[in-house]
């Protein structure tokens, strides 16, 4: 498995994003995905699963030190004492004594970001993470973050795909040597049967897919796609033997739109 790093922390290129994925099957997906060699896990908080996704984890047999993973704090725990009970309680739900990544899972601009920066610090220093990011932050946020943060900041996670570029965002993660982390990666789905995509993969014998993902990998992307079907946890490593040509990188860029999000973040608190 490749890994990227950045800012100190070394992290495997695939994850399995793990939304959505509950009950049994949850524990199931995430069991298979490591015995097939998936080395990194995107878990929340807020998806109400990680004891599922913890019982697949030691289920596995693979050993935790070979495991990179992720868990966020929800926006409404981001005040110093609540996002400490967060953390603490994902570690109950995943038996583990420490998570590589613990995420900010989306801004919160009732709650001041210098005291969760300050205790996302602190967590890392009482040794419940290894390293500490953010999840959702605009191009002024990083900034803010950056300058508050006694800690570095070694990833942001945000929607990208190729329907949508986050081109600002990304010059701004790179200037801090922060890695973005692409959520959405097939944009839940609607790059499977895209037309650009498919044609381009059938060049490389690949899925709309993996043109989807690779295209990604190439522009540097950690991502985390999520299936529920254990076939499809190959299809979506299986992207490291081949290499889209600039032609086709072009191709699939020009498939970005203003509107290509396709997470609705209605829901969202808003900055301004
Ligand atoms: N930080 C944040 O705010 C945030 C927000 C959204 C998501 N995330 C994280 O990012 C992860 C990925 O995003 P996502 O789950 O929203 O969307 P996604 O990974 O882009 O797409 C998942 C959808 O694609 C389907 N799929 C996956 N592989 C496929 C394949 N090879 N062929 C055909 N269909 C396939 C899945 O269906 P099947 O199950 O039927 O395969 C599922 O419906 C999440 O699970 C979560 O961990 C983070």
């Amino acid at each position: 498995m490749q890994s990227i790093t950045a800012n100190g922390a070394t992290i495997p290129v695939i994850g399995l994003g793990t939304w959505q994925l509950n009950g049994d099957a949850g524990s199931r997906i995430t069991e298979q995905a490591l015995k097939l060699g998936y080395r990194h896990l995107d878990c929340a908080l807020i998806y109400g699963n990680e004891k599922e996704i913890g019982v697949g984890l030691h289920a596995s047999g693979v050993k935790r030190e070979e495991i990179f993973i992720t868990t966020k704090v929800p926006h409404t725990e981001l005040a110093p004492s609540a996002l400490e009970r967060a953390v603490k309680q994902s570690l109950v739900n995943l038996r583990i004594s420490d998570v590589n990544l613990l995420l900010i899972h989306w801004p919160n601009p009732q709650i001041p970001l210098a005291e969760t920066m300050g205790a996302m610090a602190e967590m890392k220093k009482k040794g419940f993470t290894r390293h500490i990011g953010i999840s959702n932050f605009t191009v002024a946020l990083i900034e803010e973050a950056v300058k508050l943060s006694s800690e570095p900041i070694v990833t942001n996670q945000i929607e990208w795909h190729p329907y949508l570029d986050e081109e600002k965002v990304r010059a701004a993660c790179a200037r801090h040597g922060i890695a973005v982390t692409a959520y959405c990666p097939i944009a839940r789905g609607r790059a499977i049967g895209d037309e650009v995509l498919t044609s381009v993969g059938k060049r490389y014998g690949k899925s709309a897919g993996q043109v989807s993902l690779r295209w990604l990998v190439q522009k540097g992307a950690i991502v985390i796609p999520r299936t529920s079907k254990v076939e499809r946890l190959t299809e979506n490593m299986s992207i490291f033997d081949f290499e889209l040509s600039a032609a086709d990188m072009a191709e699939v860029d020009a498939l970005a739109k203003p509107a290509g999000r396709v997470v609705s973040v209605g829901w969202a608190p808003k900055w301004d």
